[in-house]
């Protein structure tokens, strides 16, 4: 059941995330009518804005991050009437009071975005409880990173949890917000073909790739101390992972979905000091090119030395009944040649093949589900040749192609941020990772990070605009596996 709020408050609302998704997305919003009508937002930083210097600001992050198309001045003003702004030191007790004055009353109902760096979770909580802003009418939506391990996640949990129960915490993995990604529920359960052979009897192995071809961006603090393991794979890759390993869920809701998510978590097989060298690569990109352009090496851009992972590639396993001895290839790097994510799913090959020696090798069946830049879900199948082969017949791999964009070319591609934020304004959980997930996700992450120390384990250097690594070939090679489409 939805339950939309009269109020919104925007921790963060200066910051870069603000201005390049959350004001298009809750603009969007708005110019669809999707917001409540009354609903007014106070934006909230550190800057000494006024209400009118932050408007200003907002529209030029619109007019810089909109598309020209979904510009229209009516509509951006009367965005923009929506806004006030409360200039605060988000560290210090006593700026609450005059954010609480400036919020008002909050029977209504209130939605808060957390979207500032984690070390003020503690203080910020605190001060909104100490002016009645965290009551039973308050919800709270956290951005990442929530933490770097599961001590410090724990702590963030605990703090959180003092002013806001479990009901009314949203934690935000943007990913969950991407059409592509809700798309995984709707082809799994929605269809009832691929359900019967979604297992280690029909599945020789699953790959999960989260290329990017940008690099550090302006982002080195943060970054520095996190490292792709912890950016990417402890919450994104692990939740297509969840996505696509999960047993059906009873129904569409906060809690059956999440709870078939967090099994996924749990039966992930930890990674042990002795494996962790044979089953984890890591890599830090080097001088190279991207898109044609020749960019610095990521010890360059930081202009220190460093030994972050900008790449990881990782074999994983579910250890359950469904996916037992399947393996799980993960990666995700900074710099890579191109940006693109997607799911490859491996079927099994035929079990005995009538065309053998006649027209090359048959392939397996690979499903591959494109996440971005394009929207689409593939099935690579093996057809027959046109032509008279006297030998018998030609066998080729050829791509059966359901493309989303040009399906739903009607329709406005949002931004994974509009799902989201209408969600929390409306209080709907689905989408947002429960406590037990994130901790579950940590946990294995924590196991692979203790096989980096044990190991003394270093990045390996790649040039941008690679693949990563080597090892990264290896990993499959191994298996006798290639990584899709490389
Ligand atoms: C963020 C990471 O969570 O996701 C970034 O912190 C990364 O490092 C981004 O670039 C990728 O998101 P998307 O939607 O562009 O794939």
């Amino acid at each position: 059941q939805r339950n939309p709020v009269g109020k919104l408050l925007l921790f963060g609302a200066t910051g870069d995330l603000a201005r390049r998704m959350l004001l298009p997305s809750l603009y969007g919003l708005h110019a669809d009518g999707l917001l409540p009508d009354g609903l007014t937002i106070t934006a909230t930083a550190r800057s000494e804005l006024d209400d009118a210097g932050y408007r200003e600001m907002a529209q030029a992050a619109l007019g810089e991050f909109l598309p020209d198309d979904r510009k229209d001045d009516a509509q951006i003003a009367s965005f923009l009437d929506r806004f006030g702004y409360q200039s605060l030191d988000a560290s210090r007790i006593d700026g609450y009071r005059a954010l609480a004055d400036k919020v008002g009353d909050v029977s209504g109902g209130l939605a808060i975005y957390l979207s500032t760096a984690p070390s003020l979770f503690e203080p910020t909580i605190e001060g909104l409880t100490s002016v009645g802003l965290a009551g039973e009418t308050v919800r709270i939506g956290l951005e990442k990173p929530l933490g770097y391990d599961l001590a410090s996640s724990r702590e963030i949990n605990d703090a959180v949890a003092k002013g806001f129960p479990e009901e009314r915490t949203f934690r935000i993995d943007h990913y969950l917000g991407k059409e592509t990604v809700q798309n995984i529920l709707a082809l799994r359960f929605g269809n009832s073909f691929f359900e019967p052979v979604w297992n280690a009897r029909g599945i020789d192995n699953v790959q999960i790739t989260i290329a990017e071809a940008v690099g550090l961006e302006d982002r080195a603090s943060y970054y520095e101390g996190a490292g792709a393991l912890r950016d990417m794979v402890q919450n994104h890759i692990l939740q297509l992972l969840a996505l696509i390993a999960m047993e059906p869920p009873a129904r569409f809701d906060k809690d059956a979905v999440r709870d078939e998510k967090a099994k996924v978590f749990r039966s992930l097989r930890p990674v042990t000091p002795e494996e962790a060298p044979h089953v984890t690569v890591t890599g830090q990109y080097g001088p190279g090119a991207t898109n044609g352009k020749i960019v610095k090496g990521y010890v360059e851009e930081l202009g220190q030395q460093s030994a972050t992972e900008t790449f990881v590639a990782i074999k994983a396993h579910v250890d359950n009944w469904r996916w037992e001895g399947v393996p799980f290839y993960l990666r995700t790097g900074k710099r890579m040649a191109t940006r693109r994510s997607e799911i490859a799913i491996q079927f099994k090959p035929v079990p005995h093949s009538m065309f053998s020696g006649r027209g090359g090798m048959l392939q397996p069946n690979t499903l591959v589900i494109r996440l971005q830049p394009e929207e689409y879900i593939q099935l690579q199948v093996m057809a027959k040749e046109p032509g008279l082969d006297r030998e018998g017949i030609r066998l080729r791999e050829v791509p059966l192609n359901l493309s989303l964009d040009a399906e739903f070319a009607g329709t406005r591609r949002r931004i994974a941020y509009e799902r989201l934020l209408l969600d929390l304004i409306e209080g709907d959980q689905t989408l947002f990772v429960r406590r037990d997930e994130v901790e579950a996700q940590w946990s294995w992450i924590d196991s692979i990070r203790a096989g980096w120390a044990a190991n003394g384990t270093k990045p390996k250097s790649y040039a941008a605009g690679t693949w990563g690594p080597s090892g990264a070939i290896a990993l499959t090679e191994r298996d006798g596996v290639t990584w899709q489409d490389d």
